[in-house]
């Protein structure tokens, strides 16, 4: 680890799992290598399925030696995600896990506490500041997590702030033409398939997100990219943080993930992450992701707890 590598004080690393699967992986694992998927795809009327799939697949977009706090997928905006996938085209065996956590334990469980509780009532407000790419033209993007730009796909300040606002986004500007956006929502999410309300936040979507980001990671807190409130404005405490980490950690399950590894994830039922990762030298691990339908997020509703 290098001195810039240097923890800060007060940074909250997840410990990922208890040690023991909150789930069997028996109950969540299909083998597929008896169905022969190499021949469905030379059967498939001849078109390159990488035509087809490519435009779908993301890059997962974050470095290797930043961990990624649990989250679900696209919460900070009013359209999110009901699934998403893994697909892994290479990986290091033991190494580079993904973790998934029992979103249904992990609501129980934080209903029973007083942050649950208190998350319940004031809802939250996800902060976000969207840099302008223009304003960092021809320099090194220090502090730089995403310009409105690529946000929004548009090089149109109106546009961009229209389309903000389209999706449920309060937006202002300031100095730089940096954007930003304030977004108030509940910190569950009700989940048809189960008829209950669920857990649909995390320390995901405040600077604590960058505490292992390079260009980020030295910024204090007040000038990270990201930032997440009560729905009243006001602060979590460290504690409180802790717990809403510590929450997740409770009910994590490994990944172990093998090249041709499809991991198909609810988003109600999931939160996903994964602690930072160190290739070795000639080792390779290339995921990509791809998002399922999206919806509209309705918060919780009452009386299904
Ligand atoms: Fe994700």
């Amino acid at each position: 680890m290098s001195a810039s590598m240097a923890p800060l004080p007060n940074v909250i690393e997840p410990r990922w799992w208890t040690g023991q699967s909150a789930l069997q992986p028996e109950s969540f694992t299909i083998d597929c290598s008896g169905y022969d998927m190499d021949k469905e795809t030379r059967y498939d009327g001849g078109a390159n399925p990488r035509d087809n799939i490519e435009p779908n697949v993301y890059e997962v977009g974050a470095p290797l030696q930043a961990w990624l706090h649990y989250h679900h997928e696209m919460a900070y905006i009013g359209s999110s995600t009901k699934m998403l996938a893994f697909l892994v085209r290479s990986a290091v065996m033991n190494k580079g896990q993904t973790f998934v956590s029992d979103n249904i334990q992990a609501t129980d469980a934080i209903l029973r506490t007083d942050f649950g509780q208190k998350l319940k009532e004031l809802g939250l407000c996800y902060h976000r500041d969207l840099t302008d790419r223009d304003a960092f033209a021809g320099t090194e993007e220090i502090g730089v997590y995403n310009h409105w730009q690529k946000s929004m796909l548009t090089d149109d300040p109106d546009r961009a702030e229209q389309r903000a606002r389209e999706r449920g986004l309060e937006t202002e500007w300031a100095a730089n033409r940096l954007l930003k956006t304030r977004y108030y929502v509940s910190a569950l999410e009700y989940y048809p398939q189960l008829d209950r309300n669920v857990l649909y936040s995390s320390v995901a979507d405040d600077g604590m997100w960058f505490d292992t980001w390079p260009k980020v990671m030295h910024l204090p807190y007040d000038q990270r990219p990201l930032k997440l409130t009560f729905g009243d404005l006001t602060e979590m405490t460290l504690e409180e943080k802790r717990l809403f980490v510590d929450i997740y950690d409770r009910f994590g399950i490994p990944i172990n993930w093998r090249a041709g590894d499809v991991a198909i994830v609810c988003n109600y039922r999931f939160a996903h992450g994964r602690p930072s990762i160190h290739l070795d030298h000639g080792e390779d691990r290339e995921l990509g992701v791809l998002l399922g339908e999206s919806f509209n997020r309705v918060g919780h509703l009452d009386g299904k707890w």
